[in-house]
This record gives structure tokens, C-alpha cells and sequence, in this order.
């Protein structure tokens, strides 16, 4: 089975293409590596170019033929989609819904969409399910969301099956260590934290710890990369059955505070990681944890990583 995986050099997309690898499948890349990194593509084809060039697109589709297609190639930043959004709304919704039109010109009807939490905006009910609003409050929420709503009108005018995974916190990598998390520059509290505890940073900051939660800072809900990866390998085969759209929140479905993620980082690296306490940022909800039953039901999926000690023990080398 060959997959066309756009954004596979990626953080999680590079963790799905070693996944689909160990599943027997022949992943495809394309990544114009703007945030990707070149060896972090082992042992598949990398196609360097964007999801935008209609020429490139019109070679690959007509090169390969795919079962489906797994879209990674966003901007994440949420900070700095508030202060571009133009570059958030260029590439991850016009670029995207051209890269559709194409796929689809060439009747690839499979498509797995990397979605977000932050489709849900404000949040009002916690563990969120998926038929919280979507009131995007960011650029970034925004673009998820649009892409969402086209994937839906798409569906009803061709033939297209379609799975939308709106991810909460992605987090850790291979257990073997032969993928990690490489954001540049960095922006997320684990592997800042980790940087702290590598000697990189003098500390680590804390973003609040006047919110109404167990101890004071922000509540998210970790989910390892490789479960992640597992569900979008089950909302595959559930597409290539012929299914409904699907659309499911990933998460663990529990919550753990920054300063609960401290804790379990000086367990596992015996250093004393240094804190400073910063004000709060500016769009952070107090709590972000999903429900996943949704997901579990319709995926049979469950996360098998459980302890975020443990997803850190991975990050750590
Ligand atoms: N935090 C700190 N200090 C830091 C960095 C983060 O205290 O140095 C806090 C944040 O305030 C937040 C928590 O740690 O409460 C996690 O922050 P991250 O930046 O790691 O992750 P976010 O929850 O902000 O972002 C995640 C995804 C985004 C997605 C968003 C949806 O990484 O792509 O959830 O709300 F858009």
C-alpha cells in the first residue's frame, strides 16, 4: 500500500512514516522542509517541494498511484499565527484545499487531516468532546477549522472518505531513539523543559499559576506521538472499508499540570530543573483535556501510553 505523506519530515509525520514502514507500507514524502528536517526521512522517498506546486503534484499523482494520502504540512505556532496570519491562512488552508482539488483530480479519495484542540476555541465544558463548539479564538484554530469545512463539502460532492484527528498535546518519540521532537525554535514545555535539564536554558518558565486548577497552572492532556501515529493507522483502515467521515478528538483523556510535568521531568532526569514564574500567556485556557471516547469507539483505539514519566523517559538522552 503506498501513502502519500505530505509534511512526513515533520515531527509527527515523520513518526508516521517509520510507522507505516513497520506496517508494511510504502510511504511517500513531500515536504518542502521549512520546518522538516531532512534525515528525519529513513529509509523512504523524499520528494522536496511544497503542497502548493501544481506541476510537482501533477508528477507525483501521476508517478504513484494512492491509497491515501496523510496531510501533516501545517505552521502549529499559535503565538505566531496571531501575529502572521497571512502565512497560517496561505499554507494551511489555501495551499491545502489546493493540494485537495488536485489529489482528488487524480480520484485519490482517502485523506487523513492532522486537526487540532484548537478548533474548539474557548473552552466550556472539560473532558471536551467532539460535539463541543468550534469557536476558534487564533489564526491557527481558524485555519484547522476551515480546512475541517472544506473536507466536509468535499465529501458531499465527490467521492471523498475522509478522517479528521484533532490532536491535543502530541508529545514524546521513539522509544529507540531514532526520531525526536525538533521545533525550531522551540516553543513546547516538554522539550523546553528538557533543554533546562541539558544545561541549553537556565530555567524553565512558568506560564501562570493563578489558574483554577489542581495546583495553579495549566492542565493538558499529553498524548504520545505513537499512539497518535496508531490512531491514524486504524482511521485508514477504516476509510479503505468504505466508512462514514470520521472526526475524533486523539488525546490520553487525562490531565496533567506544567507543574506536574516539572515533577515527572526530575524524576526521570535526576536534575533539579530551575523555574521561574512568567505571566500568564495570552489564548492559554486553564484546562485542555479531551474525551476520547469517541475515538475509542469508533477507532477501537486506546492509547497504550499512560504515565507521562514514561513519555518523557523517551525524550530523554
Ligand atoms: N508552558 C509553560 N512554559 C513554557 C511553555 C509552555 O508554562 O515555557 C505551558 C503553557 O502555558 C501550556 C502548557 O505549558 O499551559 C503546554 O504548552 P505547549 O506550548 O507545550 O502546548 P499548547 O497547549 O500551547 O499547544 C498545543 C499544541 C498546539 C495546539 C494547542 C491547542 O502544541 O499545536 O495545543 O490549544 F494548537
Amino acid at each position: 500500500m503506498k501513502i502519500l505523506v505530505v509534511g512526513g519530515a515533520g515531527y509527527i509525520g515523520s513518526h508516521m512514516v517509520l510507522a507505516l514502514q513497520e506496517a508494511g507500507c510504502h510511504p511517500v514524502v513531500l515536504d518542502n522542509l521549512s520546518t522538516g528536517h531532512r534525515d528525519a526521512v529513513r529509509n523512504s522517498e523524499l520528494i522536496v517541494g511544497d503542497q502548493s506546486d501544481q506541476a510537482l503534484l501533477e508528477r507525483i499523482f501521476t508517478t504513484y498511484t494512492f491509497s491515501a494520502v496523510m496531510h501533516f504540512a501545517s505552521y502549529i505556532d499559535v503565538a505566531e499565527s496571531v501575529l502572521l496570519p497571512a502565512k497560517y491562512y496561505q499554507n494551511n488552508v489555501t495551499n491545502t484545499f489546493l493540494f485537495l482539488e488536485m489529489m482528488l483530480k487524480h480520484r485519490v479519495q482517502n485523506f487523513i487531516f492532522s486537526s487540532s484542540a484548537a478548533v474548539y476555541g474557548d473552552v466550556q465544558q472539560t473532558p471536551l468532546n467532539e460535539s463541543h463548539p468550534r469557536l476558534p479564538i487564533n489564526p491557527y484554530g481558524h485555519s484547522k477549522k476551515m480546512v475541517e469545512d472544506r473536507l466536509y463539502d468535499l465529501a458531499q460532492s465527490t467521492g471523498l472518505r475522509y478522517a479528521v484527528l484533532r490532536y491535543f498535546n502530541a508529545t514524546s518519540c521513539d522509544s529507540l531513539g531514532r526520531l525526536r521532537e525538533r521545533h525550531d525554535p522551540e516553543s513546547h514545555l516538554i522539550p523546553l523543559i528538557l533543554q533546562v535539564a541539558k544545561g541549553m536554558r537556565p530555567y524553565a518558565a512558568i506560564y501562570g499559576d493563578d489558574y483554577e486548577t489542581v495546583d495553579g497552572t495549566c492542565v493538558r492532556d499529553y498524548v504520545h506521538v505513537i499512539d497518535l501515529c496508531e490512531a491514524h493507522w486504524l482511521a485508514l483502515q477504516a476509510l479503505q472499508d468504505g466508512c462514514d467521515p470520521i472526526i475524533c478528538n486523539v488525546g490520553r483523556g487525562e490531565g496533567v499540570s506544567v507543574k506536574q510535568v516539572l515533577a515527572s521531568a526530575r524524576r526521570v532526569t535526576q536534575h533539579s530543573i530551575p523555574v521561574q514564574l512568567a505571566s500568564r500567556r495570552a489564548g492559554d485556557p486553564a484546562i485542555l483535556v479531551a474525551d476520547i471516547a469517541y475515538a475509542k469507539q469508533r477507532l477501537g483505539w486506546r492509547p497504550r501510553y499512560l504515565e507521562i514519566d514514561q513519555m518523557i523517559r523517551h525524550m530523554w538522552y
